[in-house]
């Protein structure tokens, strides 16, 4: 059972808010000129990995009071639990065993008296056959053609990790194989992706872990209606269908025959699904070996975030220092800024992976919390962001920490390209920690040969008060290795604030209400009648849309 421990109530949580005090007013311009060894002292390598977090308003003594916050909550009582699949996710009484999926060194790990492992890797070998035939233009659609156009149809987590890998990893997109990502319910997203693709060569692969999922079932039929369209014969469904999912029962009643289905088990989470069977369109964008390259590098990291200590583990450190800024100078947000192209879903990836597990406000005391859970994530890739928000973390009035992600090697080297952008990702970085002072843009207007009633009107306008926090990781390459362990620290981070926020990370219910009351609504807009079931509000809209309807 995972430890229940309101944060607030421990030594090192009271420590914290005494020392916050003391650190709320101190400027990291000053703690750099203080300490010449700081990038020394705040950096950690992990492979190919740096992960620079100095630029963070913190001293020794915040990171060593964080630690002892870590301890005090029980992290690697926790950890262990979670490695060995115990029912860590209580509320859905479910192991929690990502890990297993990408668990490389193959050993056991037993739930309920069987080897976890022996099932991951029949499924693992099932998706190997099934990709090499793709690969080898074994895998024919009605007409005889090789399939060729490969679309994902799910959402939430049977979506955002597959499709942010497959534009992470596209230089490594096996040649001939075109790769398609189907969400929105919005009959749009799927027309829109048809028009793209030919029935004669086309493979829909239907991920969904429930197989209920309304968004997914409903582009799944749709699909369905558009193929059969073409080839006019149920009995090509086959060819050109299949699922991933863990509810047979449900992959059968659609028509998608058990042999076409590639399963996983309760004890994967949506969000943490990408290493499953979940993760088989990322295997036939990028082929298996990469796909497995992918599962090592997490694998790697996930032995370090078990193994290493706390002071030295990557996932830990990084989630400490997210706990100092939303509990104790308080900030709402966090955002992600990958200073790489092909990341640029990794931020929409996370925003699931952070908010969905952490966005909650009853403990595992089964109380209501007395602090601050889960925070806002979002990000665009840089440099667009900077034309486009940093003007409020540089002078707005909110604190907003970043994690800015780069490569040191392009995929695409293109002349000076990558020099610019680095040298971008450096500036922001820097900008944001030093600032610039009221002497410093007197001193540039004066220097721009202003006048003294100009410098004084424009001169506040034009300082940076600087002492932004940012952690910054460089990557040598987007390799699948480094990206497996980059997503495998995320994971684990927000595990490591799951622990200490005392949620549980691993449920999400607050995404039912809605979902429900969209069942009740639906049979509501097909037909002519006026609604009068719900509030002014609702009744109002609906009624509205049935108006406007042509
Ligand atoms: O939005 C809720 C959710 O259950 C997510 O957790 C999940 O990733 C997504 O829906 C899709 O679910 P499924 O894979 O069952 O279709």
């Amino acid at each position: 059972m995972l430890p229940k421990i309101n944060p607030t109530s421990t030594e090192a949580w009271k420590k914290l808010k005494t020392h916050f005090s003391q650190m709320e007013k101190v400027h990291m311009k000053d703690l750099f000129k203080k300490d010449p060894s700081r990038f020394d002292k705040f950096h950690l390598k992990f492979e190919d990995i740096l992960f620079d977090f100095s630029k963070n308003i913190i001293t020794e003594e915040t990171l060593n009071l964080l630690l002892e916050l870590a301890e005090q909550v029980k992290l690697q009582e926790a950890k262990k639990q979670m490695y060995s699949g115990e029912c860590i996710n209580v509320t859905e009484s479910r192991s929690v065993l990502h890990v297993a999926l990408r668990n490389r060194s193959n050993t056991p790990i037993i739930v309920d008296g069987h080897n976890v492992m022996e099932d991951v890797n029949a499924e693992l070998a099932k998706m190997k056959a099934f990709t090499e035939k793709l690969h080898t233009g074994e895998l024919k659609g009605f007409s005889g053609k090789a399939i060729k156009h490969v679309v994902n149809i799910g959402i939430g987590g049977s979506d955002l990790g597959p499709y942010m890998v497959t534009e992470s990893l596209k230089p490594y997109q096996v040649e001939g194989i075109e790769s398609h990502y189907v969400s929105n319910v919005d009959g749009t997203h799927l027309l829109q992706t048809l028009k793209k693709v030919d029935p004669e060569t086309t493979l829909f692969i239907i991920a969904s872990k429930t197989f209920t999922t309304q968004e997914t079932m409903t582009n799944a039929e749709s699909a369905r209606d558009w193929l059969l369209a073409a080839c006019k014969d149920e009995k090509y469904v086959r060819n050109h269908f299949i699922a991933l999912s863990t509810n047979t029962e449900k992959v059968v009643q659609f028509g998608i025959a058990e042999e076409n289905m590639f399963k996983f088990w309760d004890w994967v989470g949506g969000r943490y699904s990408l290493w499953s069977a979940i993760g088989m369109s990322i295997a036939c964008a990028i082929g298996f070996d990469n796909f497995m390259e992918l599962h090592d590098g997490a694998h790697a990291m996930d032995n370090h975030f078990l193994n290493t200590s706390h002071g030295e583990n990557l996932p830990t450190i990084l989630a400490l220092v997210g706990v100092w800024y939303n509990n104790f100078f308080e900030a709402e947000s966090q955002a992600i800024l990958c200073y790489d192209q092909y990341m640029h879903r990794f931020a929409q990836f996370l925003q699931q992976g952070e908010m969905e597990s952490n966005g909650k406000s009853v403990g595992r005391d089964e109380k209501d919390v007395n602090y601050e859970t889960g925070t806002i994530v979002w990000g665009e890739p840089g440099t667009n962001g900077q034309h486009a928000f940093y003007q409020l973390y540089h002078q707005g009035t909110k604190l907003i920490p970043c994690d800015f992600i780069a490569s040191a090697n392009s995929q695409n080297p293109l002349g000076d390209h990558q020099e610019k952008l680095l040298s971008n990702f450096f500036a922001q970085t820097e900008a944001l920690m030093i600032g610039k002072t009221r002497e410093e843009v007197i001193a540039e207007l004066k220097k721009a040969g202003k006048s003294d009633e100009d410098i004084e009107a424009l001169t506040p306008y034009k300082i940076f008060r600087g002492n932004r926090p940012t952690n910054s990781f460089l990557m040598k390459k987007l390799t699948p290795r480094a990206l497996g362990s980059l997503i495998a620290l995320y994971e684990h981070k927000i595990f490591v604030q799951g622990i200490i926020w005392n949620v549980y990370s691993f449920d999400q219910w607050g995404v039912e209400l809605g979902k429900q009351l969209a069942n009740q609504i639906l049979p509501e807009l097909l037909n002519g009648n006026a609604v009068t079931s719900h509030d002014s509000s609702t009744n109002g809209l609906i009624n509205a849309y049935k108006g406007l309807k042509e």
